[in-house]
């Protein structure tokens, strides 16, 4: 599909310059698969170990069962529970607080959080507003009780907001209104966005996330070594980093690769970033994201 459109209106309006499509036989599950072995690698954990699976998607390769499931099979994690998490971008910080839980509680030792997502899926490619933004893509983490130091998750914080769903949604195909040839015929099957509305919802609610993380990790702005934001657009991600006080020379972009790839924004960011050598041990991260619902959040972490 061709829309009316130009490369300089996209780079200057959202910083970005590609986005990644998943191929034909790529699924949700087995893009999130490609990523757990790596993160199960780096972390020397074998499938047997992980006591749970989280996987935040917006785009679950199929309603019923989950494709956390899918993911556990392909993988042979046989001694996980294994569920999704619905809460669009920000589902990697929710699917970590979930995490952070199941091990507090016990439930799980070990846990694999993963945010994967074939958005091109669900995009309407002949509405210029929302084709030029997402992307397909998958990140992955291992979770795990520390024993001793003071590495690790200095503080969590979620929020949501369900009134301002209409800003943002997939109105067609659930089971409020199944897919039928009206759904088809309204293309409502794929997502709908106010932008310039949720554009400034991204701030504010960015900005409180980024407040509450840092005053529940008991530190100062100034604290913070990286900013990982979720990568939406570079507009939102400056807007963050001023309201933060970080210069964007501590913020982590990859908006321009990527594009919007909701879950899996912020673990394809780390990963990126470890690879860098901007993650290292002590390191002082503080991850962020906003997204449909609405829903919000933020994590700081001592790498
Ligand atoms: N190419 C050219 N022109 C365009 C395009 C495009 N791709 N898209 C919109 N326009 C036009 C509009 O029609 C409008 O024209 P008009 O002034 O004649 O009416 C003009 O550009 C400005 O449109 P706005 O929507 O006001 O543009 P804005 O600067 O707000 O940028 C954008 C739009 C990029 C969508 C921005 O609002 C944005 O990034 N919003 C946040 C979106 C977001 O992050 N969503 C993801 C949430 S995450 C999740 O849960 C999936």
């Amino acid at each position: 599909q061709r829309v009316d459109t130009s490369d300089q209106w996209i780079v200057e309006r959202t910083g970005i310059r590609e986005r990644h499509r998943a191929g034909p036989d790529d699924t949700v599950a087995s893009l999130s698969l490609t990523a757990a072995r790596i993160a199960m690698a780096k972390a020397g954990v074998g499938p047997l170990d992980i006591g749970a699976i989280v996987l935040g998607t917006a785009t679950p390769d199929r309603l019923l069962p989950s494709t956390a499931c899918d993911l556990q099979a392909l993988m042979g994690a046989h001694n996980a529970a294994a569920f999704d998490i619905s809460a669009a971008c920000p589902g990697f910080i929710y699917a970590i607080v979930v995490a952070e839980g199941l091990i507090a509680s016990e439930q799980a030792d070990t846990v694999l959080v993963v945010g994967a997502e074939k958005l091109t899926t669900i995009t309407d490619h002949t509405d210029r507003s929302t084709a030029i933004l997402f992307g397909d893509g998958a990140g992955a983490a291992i979770l795990q009780r520390v024993k001793g130091g003071d590495r690790g998750l200095l503080s969590t914080f979620i929020k949501s907001d369900g009134r301002l769903a209409p800003l943002l949604l997939r109105p067609g195909g659930g089971s409020s209104d199944p897919i039928s040839e009206k759904v088809i015929r309204e293309r409502s099957q794929f997502m709908k966005m106010a932008g310039r509305e949720v554009f400034k919802h991204a701030v504010l609610t960015m900005a409180e996330a980024c407040d509450e993380a840092i005053k529940r990790a008991g530190i100062t702005a100034d604290q913070v070594d990286l900013l990982v934001p979720h990568q939406a657009n570079i507009r939102i991600i400056e807007a963050t980093a001023k309201h933060a006080g970080m210069p964007m020379s501590k913020v982590m972009v990859n908006v321009d690769r990527y594009g919007n790839t909701s879950s899996a924004s912020i673990p394809l960011a780390l990963a990126q970033a470890e690879q860098e050598g901007r993650l290292k041990p002590g390191t002082v991260a503080l991850l962020v994201a906003f997204g449909a619902g609405f829903t919000w959040g933020a994590a700081v972490v001592r790498w």
